[in-house]
């Protein structure tokens, strides 16, 4: 009988523990976003030892600062060498691989000992360790993690869909100053964004320094949307803005809006100006005040004005100079006049003569522009005369000014009544085969505070990364919020104050060395 019942317990506690790992078998993979275009899992891990080395080649270092700079917030000791195939960590620079991955592609290999990251370019290193950052435990994110930390052993190879992936921020409407953008520069490229479009100036604001019209500044950066910080760039911080945004693969977009949406500099240099300002709008004194208001499409340069082109040239001339990408975008949005196709093809030929290349809104696609201009398509309502390069920013998918749910408070809803949720974001298909990418707007006429920003760009800016760099096969909505959802505890410990979408289950549980509990038996889990 004794027998009877030690076998028995036997068998329950055979039974029992089989219960047990079966459940410890299942362990939910690192959520990656962007989705990689290939990823082969392997049921294996590699364990950080507590002392590790990253070795690299010539070409490779800044990359190998990047990665040393991931590991330091982990308990290993880590030092750079430099080298190839060491145990530990290698980051390789092979120009050979730009014919299979192109500029930003990569691949992230993880095996039993040895974590390799390899690519054409600095970028694609710079995306590899995006990802491996990705497969570390969020707790890295701002804290040391002392837990044992095992990684899954993985094959990545991944390209971008879109050479152009972009946000853009308005802080002509409210200020948004160097510290907010640099904070927004690091989330962007974390999920492999790289182009940020500052709107510069509009009707309230004037926000860049331009050193041979000082009044610029002196007035038209006074003022702001109502309830909205005023300030503006000097041209050091443009610059250390844009060697922040390069050393993290991301090109500044510096959008000087023309010929409307220009108030700001009519009221610095009124003799920009056709008319009294108190004809055109009523609640404008002479000599000008700032403008406070929401509404568009009142203000605009005088184009029958021959010196309206020298101030056209010297803003472009002192943009040009300052800055380090190739773009200048010129505006051209909501304004009617007879002279704007001329504008438009006067201020193309200043920015070609200026060695950049023009970026404009949809509407100046209605004049013949060079085949060189891109253009960037809003409302969708433009007939063209021209095929030019296409930047898609679609106000019914990408306005994030518009409310994340239905009646959200201090949001846009002109475009679309509902708003712009994140399956609208993450379900749009360019169909144009001119699209070179996609860039999401963030207006700021009701944006007035850095956690309001934050709350209209995140999480949708995730989704947007998605569309510009995973293709449109391995993209599914479920499958999305999935992933999403892991990201929570990483997004707080980032210090975003992101949306919580309500379709997306926000896993913010704290789990240290999250795959440390991964077996050899053991099986990733979606
Ligand atoms: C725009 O929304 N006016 C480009």
């Amino acid at each position: 009988m004794k027998n009877i019942q030690v076998k028995l317990s036997l068998v329950f506690l055979v039974l029992f523990q089989l219960g047990l790992s079966a459940q410890e078998l299942e362990v939910a993979k690192p959520a990656i976003i962007p989705k990689p275009s290939e990823i082969e899992w392997k049921d294996d891990f590699f364990t950080l030892q507590k002392s590790t080395v990253v070795c690299f080649n010539p070409g490779a270092e800044t990359s190998a600062a990047w990665l040393q700079e991931l590991l330091e917030n982990t308990y290993t000791q880590s030092y750079t060498m430099k080298g190839e195939n060491c145990t530990g960590f290698n980051i390789l620079l092979e120009p050979d691989l730009e014919q299979s991955l192109g500029k930003e592609g990569y691949k992230l290999n993880i095996s039993s000992n040895i974590v390799s990251i390899k690519a054409a370019t600095e970028a694609g290193l710079f995306y590899g360790i995006q990802t491996l950052r990705q497969v570390f435990p969020p707790e890295i994110e701002n804290e040391k993690v002392l837990n044992e930390i095992k990684l899954p052993q993985l094959s990545v190879t991944d390209v971008p869909k879109f050479e152009w992936r972009g946000s853009m921020l308005d802080i002509a409407r409210s200020f948004f100053g160097p510290d907010y953008i640099k904070k927004h520069l690091d989330r962007m490229a974390f999920y492999k964004l790289n182009r940020l479009h500052l709107h510069l100036t509009d009707d309230q604001g004037w926000r860049i320094e331009i050193k041979q019209k000082p009044k610029l500044t002196e007035l038209g950066s006074k003022g702001a949307v109502k309830g909205g910080r005023s300030g503006y760039l000097t041209q050091e911080q443009y610059k250390e803005i844009q060697e922040y945004a390069a050393a993290r693969n991301i090109i500044i977009i510096p959008e000087i809006d023309m010929p409307g949406h220009i108030y700001s500099a009519l009221m610095a240099y009124p003799e920009l100006n056709c008319e009294e300002f108190s004809n055109i709008e009523p609640r404008l004194a002479t000599p000008p005040e700032l403008f406070h208001e929401y509404q568009v499409g009142w203000s605009k340069l005088c184009l029958d004005k021959p010196e309206v082109y020298d101030f056209v040239a010297t803003v472009l001339g002192e943009m040009a100079e300052i800055t380090k990408g190739e773009y200048l975008h010129i505006g051209g949005d909501e304004i009617e006049d007879e002279r704007y196709k001329e504008f438009v093809i006067k201020a193309d030929s200043i920015v070609r003569g200026l060695g950049k290349t023009t970026i404009g809104w949809e509407e100046v696609t209605k004049a013949a522009v060079d085949s060189t201009f891109i253009s960037q398509r809003w409302n969708n309502k433009t007939k063209s005369v021209v095929n030019t390069r296409v930047i898609q920013s679609l106000c019914s998918s990408f306005y994030f000014d518009h409310a994340n749910i239905p009646g959200q408070e201090m949001t846009n809803n002109w475009c679309q009544e509902r708003g712009v949720s994140l399956k609208d974001a993450y379900t749009f298909i360019a169909k144009n085969p001119n699209t070179i990418g996609v860039e999401a707007p963030l207006w700021t006429e009701m944006v007035l505070s850095n956690d309001a920003a934050d709350n209209r760009f995140w999480p949708r800016t995730i989704a947007l990364a998605e569309v510009g760099w995973s293709a449109n096969e391995n993209k599914d909505y479920q499958d999305f919020v999935n992933r999403l959802g892991r990201h929570g505890l990483r997004l707080d410990l980032m210090d975003v104050n992101y949306f919580r979408s309500p379709e997306v289950n926000w896993n913010s549980n704290r789990n240290k060395g999250v795959f440390s509990e991964f077996m050899p038996d053991s099986k990733w889990i979606d």
